[in-house]
């Protein structure tokens, strides 16, 4: 998938006169806000000479109007494809249960995997492989950081992450990827020192302290994260070759500094831009063109 993305990235033209997705229509169900997701599905949907539809939490209103399982049901009687952004991780397993077409997490409480694609895209391109590069998180134990922990370990890669007590990523998540990691090499580890996380590493990646649905919490945590930011102190502990990843939105001053983001080693913009190559790639094998 990712020697895909990389294709469609090089030649946008070829996908635009080939039109794979033609007469096609991808459903996307957001309950919660997004730049990236909507706009980089959608985009790709028109490039690649098909549609996209956008179901916003008003239109959807999961569980109150209408259950997960109709919702599916009448969906893929028009879709070629369903994508969607929800709270609880059931949501969009439900979907996938009742609905006949493919179903892509857009992000859920738990997941983020379309993220997690486009993100070793810009690693492979950035450093010339996956295998062996150390990745170190730094901040919540949250929904981007446990697919980066699946990902990571699936393709070879060491994945550190450093949060504060209390905030790890998931047993399970932890255990899926050490997993993983047994056969393919790689390791797994989780520290609670930010400096200590990030010492070697030759990716350093954050995201926000509070998500999507955590707003309440937001203060609370400004505390508790305090110092797990990436900024110059970090990029200095990690390798030379090290460059930096967000999968933004990002809160400047906070698991960020400025700064550090607009460094050279800096890839948050093509990181963004990959999205949509990723998004590409994973949709043609689905549709199998
Ligand atoms: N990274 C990401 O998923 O961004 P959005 O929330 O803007 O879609
Ligand atoms: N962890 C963040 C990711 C946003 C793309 C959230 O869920 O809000």
């Amino acid at each position: 998938m990712i020697d895909r993305a990389e294709e469609f990235r090089k030649d946008r033209e070829a996908l635009r006169r080939r039109a794979p997705f033609a007469g096609r229509t991808l459903a996307m169900l957001f309950q919660k806000p997004s730049l990236r997701t909507r706009v980089s599905f959608e985009t790709g949907m028109t490039l690649m000479g098909g549609h996209a539809i956008y179901l916003g939490p008003e239109q959807s209103r999961l569980g109150e109007r209408e259950s997960v399982e109709d919702f599916a049901r009448v969906l893929c009687r028009y879709a070629s494809m369903i994508m969607a952004r929800v709270f609880g991780h059931d949501i969009v397993e439900g979907l996938a249960r009742h609905s006949d077409v493919p179903v892509i997490n857009g992000l859920s409480d738990f997941e983020h995997p379309c993220q997690i694609l486009a993100d070793l895209q810009t690693i492979r391109a950035r450093l010339g492989g996956l295998a062996g590069v150390t990745l170190a998180f730094i901040g919540d134990g949250n929904n981007v950081a446990h697919s980066l922990l699946l990902g990571g370990a699936l393709v070879g890669m060491n994945v550190v992450v450093a949060c504060p007590k209390g905030f790890e990523p998931a047993a399970g998540v932890l255990r899926d990827a050490t997993e993983l990691g047994r056969a393919s090499g790689a390791s797994v580890r989780v520290v609670h020192d930010p400096l200590e996380g990030a010492a070697g590493a030759d990716v350093l990646y954050t995201d926000v302290w509070a998500s999507m649905g955590q707003e309440g919490e937001a203060a609370e945590r400004r505390e508790k994260f305090k110092g797990f930011q990436i900024n110059e102190r970090l990029v200095a502990a990690a390798s030379k070759r090290a460059i930096i990843l967000h999968c933004l939105p990002a809160h400047y001053g906070e698991e960020i500094d400025y700064a550090a983001s607009r460094l050279p080693c800096s890839a948050i913009f093509d990181q963004a831009e990959n999205r949509m190559h990723a998004q590409n790639a994973l949709m043609a094998m689905l549709m199998g063109v």
